[in-house]
């Protein structure tokens, strides 16, 4: 049977609770006229293979990304396809919002991580595509995984205007937002085992990079439980860092870029990539997790597989789908992307030739 979830205000997550909050606590959907949700099958998902590019070499990709933004921040409140409602997805499931049973979920630090994301990123991709018309639309990801180009922010994300080529006028830029780390959106070197801190020159940051990956890919990712997390299943308590097994990528790369990217500010809560609740209003937040999905095709294709437990097939989440329809999807129907319906571009993995 599945579990009926509930939505209140988000509740968990805020370090101090005397700090300003840039976002709002209010992160549960717009509520549907169609309930309960509908069951999704993945042989609806028509249309054709989208192909997600790395983003440094492919900006027409990131333009289509701006423009589909562009009409998506436009939707209204009410519409749960708006950016807005978008991005509160991720604080209602991370921050007390979801309760099932009077507990509340959190799809982090555990063996959701991975799927939920696959499915949040799915749906985003898909509506975005409606509203430019575009069944081939696909996110770029960010391969910050390759010092060559990818260990940057990107460039067309971090100017509030840009200027449109077609009339020539600037225009405000649907990529851009205001709460990020303002020293590291020029050429800094993005820093994979970010602890809070800039490092001290003296570092080879190529050599770190590339060390890092190769742990978190390789030699700390060793089976399905120290890659994807540890079991956490309907009736456990919602699930803290150092309480379980976090997976490798979750636990390092995935969340030094999040902290990178946020804005240190000792009086505010790391809006918006570096706290869970607000991680969503970054349009890099789903470049981001772009990336952290291909990481999972990335280690399957080494040889890595999913959890063979029947409790990790079975969990599932609701979403919106591009129609505005609620839908429920489950874990098991997206460890195969042909089903999905998408890829992966290959871009260089060079951290796979370099032990850790
Ligand atoms: Cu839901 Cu990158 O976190």
């Amino acid at each position: 049977p599945l579990l009926k979830p509930s939505c209140r205000d988000a509740t968990s997550g805020f370090n101090d609770t005397t700090k300003e909050l840039l976002r709002s606590k209010k992160c549960c959907p717009p509520a549907s006229k169609k309930y309960p949700e509908r069951r999704y099958k993945i042989d609806e998902i028509t249309g054709p293979t989208r192909t997600r590019k790395p983003i440094h070499n492919n900006p027409e990709c990131v333009k289509k990304y701006m423009d589909a933004l562009t009409i998506m921040r436009g939707l209204p409140d009410d519409d749960p396809r708006s950016f807005t409602n978008q991005a509160k997805i991720h604080c209602a499931y991370c921050n007390g919002s979801y309760m099932q049973n009077g507990q509340e979920i959190q799809i982090h630090n555990s063996w959701l991580f991975f799927p939920f994301h696959r499915w949040y990123l799915f749906f985003y991709e898909r509506i975005l595509g409606d509203l430019i018309e575009d069944p081939h639309f696909a996110l770029p990801y960010w391969n910050w995984d390759n010092p060559n180009g990818g260990m940057v922010t990107p460039q067309l994300f971090v100017n509030e205007m840009f200027v449109n080529e077609e009339n020539g006028k600037s225009e405000p830029n649907s990529l851009f937002d205001e709460y990020r780390n303002p020293g590291h959106l020029g050429s800094g070197l993005i820093d994979l085992d970010y602890q809070g801190q800039d490092r001290t020159d003296g570092f080879d940051q190529k050599e770190i990079h590339l060390a890092t990956m190769n742990r978190q890919m390789m030699r700390n990712a060793f089976d399905a439980t120290s890659f994807f997390g540890g079991k956490y299943v309907a009736g456990n308590e919602p699930i803290q860092r150092g309480d379980n097994v976090v997976g490798s990528v979750e636990a390092g790369c995935h969340t030094a870029v999040h902290r990178w990217m946020g804005k240190p500010d000792p009086l505010r809560n790391g809006e918006d990539m570096g706290n869970f609740y607000s991680a969503g209003y970054d349009p890099l937040f789903y470049v981001h997790h772009a990336n952290v999905d291909r990481m999972w095709t990335l280690w399957k294709e080494m040889g890595g597989k999913e959890p063979d437990d029947i409790d990790w097939g079975n969990a599932s989440y609701v979403f919106y789908d591009e129609k505005q329809e609620p839908v429920r999807v489950f874990n098991r129907d997206c460890a195969d992307l042909t089903n999905l319906k998408y890829n992966y571009k290959e871009s260089p993995t060079p951290w796979t030739e370099r032990p850790p």
